[in-house]
């Protein structure tokens, strides 16, 4: 049945082993490409993937490209932007740096624009890792964005600025995303989410109706979605759910 095809594959990992299972995960998902493109995602969920990767001394194919998905607009550098958080997390020898739009920029809707046209030029997201905001959003798309949702700037929910507000003393109002339209298009995609407070928007995401309301929705509607989770956010999924989509 093409609901049974559309499952995504469930991969729930104990708190100690998400980065292990995460990189597992990207290491399938670029498997055989010798110049992946990669869109990376920021906040708390996905560092222990970039731990995993410092400690294994993990190294792309050479020709790699790696995109952050968002950024913050905003004249204020350190230490909440996501170029700062590449530079912190991701820093590894052997990698190329992690591409951000200019969160400075002095037009960002140039600047977003321009970004884009380089991840266009690269041949489009081979692999998007992303997060889930605690209101559904997947990079800055807010609830509201469609699935053609372009690269843009967009003002960011006061959920979002709550969620990322202890990285800055004053959370950024606006941000510069790649739209949702860019990331369904990625070959593979894989969405990470770890701890309970991701447990209601998780399961509301992939076993909830298809809605611009929660954009994390939209991803059901990819054929190559992986899920890699814990304990925690996984905790709410119905049994059904889980039996069909575990991997
Ligand atoms: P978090 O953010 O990992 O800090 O919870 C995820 C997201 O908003 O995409």
């Amino acid at each position: 049945m093409a609901e049974q095809e559309s499952h995504p594959t469930l991969i729930v990992a104990d708190a100690g082993e998400f980065g292990g299972a995460a990189l597992a995960a990207l290491c399938q998902a670029i498997a055989g490409l010798e110049a992946p493109v990669i869109g990376l995602p920021t906040g708390q969920t996905p560092v222990p993937l970039y731990r995993e990767m410092a400690l294994q001394s993990f190294v792309f194919p050479p020709r790699t490209q790696l995109f952050a998905i968002d950024e913050y607009c905003t004249n204020d550098s350190q230490p909440g932007t996501n170029a700062a958080f590449f530079r912190r997390h991701l820093p590894t020898p052997g990698n190329p740096p992690t591409r951000t739009p200019r969160h400075d920029a002095a037009n960002p809707d140039i600047e977003i624009a321009g970004f884009c046209r380089e991840i266009a030029a690269a041949g489009g997201f081979d692999v998007a890792v992303l997060g889930i905001g605690m209101n559904g959003h997947i990079a800055f798309n807010e609830p509201g964005s469609g699935p053609t949702s372009a690269c843009r700037v967009v003002t960011l929910s006061p959920e979002t600025r709550v969620q990322v507000s202890r990285e800055w003393d004053t959370a950024p109002t606006s941000g510069m995303t790649v739209g949702l339209a860019q990331i369904l298009a990625a070959r593979r995609l894989i969405l990470l989410a770890r701890g309970e407070a991701k447990s209601a928007i998780l399961a509301a995401a992939l076993e909830g109706p298809v809605s611009a309301d929660v954009p994390a929705s939209l991803l059901q509607n990819h054929p190559a979605l992986t899920v890699v989770c814990d304990s925690g956010s996984s905790s709410r999924f119905r049994k059904d759910f889980r039996t069909q989509a575990q991997a």
